[in-house]
């Protein structure tokens, strides 16, 4: 049972105690920084709030501003901190390896990055041959690659890809990306088609439709055949939308769309930059939700709580067939990264990181039901684990989205020291995805946050 249900009173809710005491901040002002970044970095970059907010310091599930103000962080830096800011085991391991040697590059053997990729490799299903790691430095480089792979494995160039879905900010990744029409068509997607987002809150078959995962399905089926030469490359999906909003696979769809895209000569790729890891609760990656075994996976973010890493995994001939060409980069593999991640993927596997985003995740995405009952503009909660979204809404009946009311329930939740990311085609999803430390706590207080902040938003 969590305390959202009981909060009327007017008091702040009360943020469950930290015993880490931030370090006394002696850098430049958040206004000095802010001007400092209006004149020197690229007007691209983006901010959340009406007034900015500079972070200095994390620990575990807590973030700290300039002031030594204290947050939950329930973004965990974009689904990058899986097991805790600054996480002691992690930071130790990194230290030990800048002390000792920081770079070489792949031209020379180093322990690290064997290792790691050993250890990372045992988390594939046996019978899955998903064996070979390739390193990157980030999750847009890693689609990059799996795509040049599947290219080159299947001698087709066609891939087919969701509207909505993310995969990265690479020029290759933004043509991926059906949601880099945000703001304006991108034209970098040469032989990419964008098959419809099978999303059962809007699209045309809904959570009651039984068969909805088969029917969205048809649509990638309709595309090889019409779109395409018949032979394809690849496929690549998130099993839950990430910046796309929460939006999970329908049960069955993967299957079938697996089936149609082998059918047509291609791979599939399992994009787990945000799934990966144990987040989603009930597995430890994403796709062994959906009953399938994709030919390659790419990773980020989780996999190096906070490091600029990313891999693809995929079986020895696809890597082999890669041969034909050079493939290598000055930073993917590098000692200090591969520390990083062999650490992080220890906590994960020690620390029973699965099994508590799945306890965890189900008290929050209960308590995000009970707030639904009493908000009718929570339109719909979804995802799984620690993997979640709430879609705000003018109206439940007509769905229009709320995305003004979403930036409202973000500044208001900030104020009171909880911080949540936003997404979705509108921006009208709350996005909560915390790192996997998080407490019972911590959600119980979150919940009563969101439930004040959605009661009091200007919108509402
Ligand atoms: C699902 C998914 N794929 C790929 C990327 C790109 O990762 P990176 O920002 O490390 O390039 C992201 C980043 O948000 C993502 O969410």
């Amino acid at each position: 049972m969590t305390t959202a249900a009981k909060s009327t009173s007017a008091a702040p809710p009360r943020m469950p105690p930290c015993d880490h005491r931030p370090q006394p901040y002696a850098g430049p002002g958040r206004a000095e920084v802010l001007a400092l970044r209006r004149e020197f970095l690229t007007p691209s970059l983006i901010t959340y709030y009406r007034e900015p907010i500079m972070i200095v310091e994390g620990h575990m599930q807590w973030l700290f501003d300039e002031t030594g103000r204290r947050y939950l962080d329930a973004f965990a830096g974009i689904v990058t901190v899986s097991v805790g800011h600054c996480h002691p085991r992690v930071v130790e391991a990194v230290r030990r390896q800048n002390e000792r040697l920081q770079h070489t590059t792949t031209i020379y053997l180093h322990p690290n990055a064997a290792l790691f990729a050993k250890k990372l490799a045992s988390t594939f299903p046996r019978q899955s041959g998903l064996s070979v790691c390739a390193f990157t430095n980030s999750g847009g480089e890693a689609n990059d690659l799996a795509v040049m792979m599947a290219r080159a494995f299947t001698g087709s160039f066609d891939v087919i890809a969701l509207r909505h879905a993310y995969h990265g900010m690479s020029s290759a990744t933004m043509g991926l990306s059906g949601l880099s029409t945000w703001k304006q068509p991108f034209p970098h997607g040469l032989g990419v088609q964008h098959a419809r987002l099978p999303d059962r809150y809007r699209g045309p078959w809904g959570y009651d439709e039984a068969d909805a995962g088969r029917r969205y399905a048809d649509d990638v089926a309709d595309l090889i055949r019409t779109g395409t030469s018949g032979k394809i490359a690849a496929f690549i999906a998130e099993p839950i939308l990430g910046v796309g909003g929460a939006i999970e696979m329908p049960p069955g769809y993967l299957i079938e769309v697996y089936s149609s895209v082998r059918a047509a000569g291609g791979l599939c790729i399992a994009d787990e930059v945000q799934t990966g890891f144990g987040r989603t609760g009930d597995a430890f990656w994403g796709f062994q939700n959906h009953g399938v075994t994709p030919d390659i996976v790419t990773l980020a973010k989780g996999i190096g709580n906070g490091a600029p890493l990313g891999c693809v995994v995929t079986r020895p001939e696809i890597a082999k067939a890669f041969t034909q060409r050079l493939h290598f980069n000055t930073y993917g593999a590098n000692p200090v990264s591969m520390a990083q991640g062999l650490a992080t993927l220890e906590v994960i596997l020690e620390n029973g990181i699965q099994a508590r985003a799945k306890e965890i995740g189900t008290r929050l995405i209960g308590g995000l039901r009970e707030l639904q009952k009493r908000h009718p503009k929570l339109g719909d909660v979804r995802g799984r684990g620690l993997m979640v979204g709430v879609e705000l809404v003018e109206d439940p009946r007509t769905k229009a989205p709320a995305p003004a009311l979403a930036a409202d329930v973000l500044e208001r939740c900030r104020e009171m020291g909880v911080l949540v990311g936003k997404g979705g085609l509108f921006g009208n999803v709350l996005r909560i995805k915390p790192p996997m430390c998080i407490e019972s706590a911590d959600i119980d207080f979150l919940l009563e946050v969101l439930d004040r902040a959605l009661a009091g938003a200007v919108t509402a």
